[in-house]
């Protein structure tokens, strides 16, 4: 099967492509490179000792796409590619509904146009609206609090709507939660542009010296340390869950909503004491005011992932920690400067 997969050179799309390559699929790569390098790519050949082909383009230009489309035949779709950053999308929202809503809907045209009608989306947890009792089910109120959360909300149901139109069409919403660590071959990871937003990276920053401390954003929250709660989940793992999710959409048409998360929380000072431990570092930490828009807890119900797409959470807090810093610990300046990814760390 020849998958289709937008955003592959990011965070989450590389390490999808690491596990659809070693599961047999073939796949076509395309990436605008805003937010990534293609670097990760050639970490993606190596790991796997497969090629394939990658366009660098924008999914918003209809006709590079439609390129694409010409030159390969697909069996499905997996739409990584986005903008991100919750802060950024409050300052730029028109740059971010531009971006997140022109991508899907050009995508979803070319697929048309094509007659490829499976598509796997990148949705999230922000998707759900703050209030609602946890663990988090795929039933839960919706609601969003951001640009970025509306944008994933609004591609959301334009694909509930084309699904809706054209009964050919299968969408899985795939809701992530908190995604962290890294390929454990620490070729591959997560390469912030500029100071990081997430607990991980910035943690893993602080660890090879390139920030001085960790700002611990709340120490006053409802919560048994007064941290905040989430549910964090190893990226291999999340990969793992769009290999079963797209072999799920053989057999599937319609639309729908599946949380991957671990269903357990942990607390930022429960991940400062892992990594810590896990990797023999220290992280110099400060409490400091909450972060706007945060709240004190957040986790998946991840059994309809585990009921449909026959698949679960394996990878431990320790392997997260683990992972992330052998990746940081190797490639301290991310993809930015290629030291050809040399793993010394045990
Ligand atoms: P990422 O920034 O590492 O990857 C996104 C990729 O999309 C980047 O390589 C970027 O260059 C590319 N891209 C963006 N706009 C594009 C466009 N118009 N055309 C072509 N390429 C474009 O982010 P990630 O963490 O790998 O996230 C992947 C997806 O998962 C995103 O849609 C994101 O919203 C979603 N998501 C991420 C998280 C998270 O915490 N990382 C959580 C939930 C959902
Ligand atoms: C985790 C915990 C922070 C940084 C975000 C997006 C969400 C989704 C995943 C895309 C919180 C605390 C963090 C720091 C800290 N992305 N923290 N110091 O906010 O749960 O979710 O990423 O869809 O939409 O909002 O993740 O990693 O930023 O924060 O204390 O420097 O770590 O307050 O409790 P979050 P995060």
């Amino acid at each position: 099967m020849n998958i289709f997969i937008t955003g592959g050179a990011g965070y989450i799309g590389s390490h999808t492509c690491v596990e659809l390559l070693n599961e047999g699929f073939d796949i076509v790569v395309a990436d605008n490179l805003s937010n990534s390098s293609q670097v990760s790519l050639d970490r993606v050949r190596r790991i796997t000792g497969r090629d394939f082909p990658f366009y660098e383009i924008d999914i918003c230009d209809e006709d590079a796409l439609s390129r694409v489309f010409e030159e390969h035949s697909f069996d499905g779709v997996i739409h990584f590619a986005g903008l991100k950053a919750v802060g950024e999308s409050v300052s730029r929202p028109v740059t971010y509904y531009s971006n997140n809503l022109i991508s899907t809907l050009t995508l979803c045209r070319v697929m048309q146009r094509y007659l490829v009608h499976k598509i796997v989306y990148s949705s999230s947890a922000t998707v759900y609206s703050p209030d609602n009792p946890l663990p988090l089910r795929e039933e839960s109120k919706l609601g969003c609090t951001n640009p970025y959360g509306w944008s994933k909300y609004m591609c959301e149901q334009i694909l509930r709507d084309v699904a809706a139109a054209d009964r050919r069409w299968s969408a899985l919403l795939l809701r992530y939660f908190n995604p962290v660590g890294v390929h454990p071959s620490g070729l591959i990871g997560e390469d912030p542009r500029d100071i990081p937003n997430n607990l991980m990276p910035f943690i893993t920053q602080v660890a090879v010296g390139r920030r001085e401390k960790l700002h611990i954003f709340g120490g006053d929250y409802d919560t048994p340390d007064g941290t905040g709660i989430r549910d964090y989940i190893h990226v291999v793992d999340l990969a793992k869950g769009h290999v079963a999710a797209i072999k799920y959409l053989q057999g599937f048409t319609g639309v729908d909503a599946i949380n991957l998360g671990t269903g357990r929380g942990f607390s930022v000072l429960e991940m400062v004491r892992t990594f810590e431990k896990t990797n023999g570092v220290n992280i110099p930490y400060e409490i400091v005011g909450r972060r706007a828009g945060d709240v004190a807890c957040c986790y998946a119900d991840p059994q309809k992932a585990n009921r449909l797409l026959h698949w679960r959470a394996e990878k431990t807090l320790e392997d997260m920690c683990r992972d992330s810093w052998r990746w940081q610990y190797n490639n301290p300046h991310g993809y930015g400067r290629d030291d050809g990814g040399n793993v010394t760390l045990h």
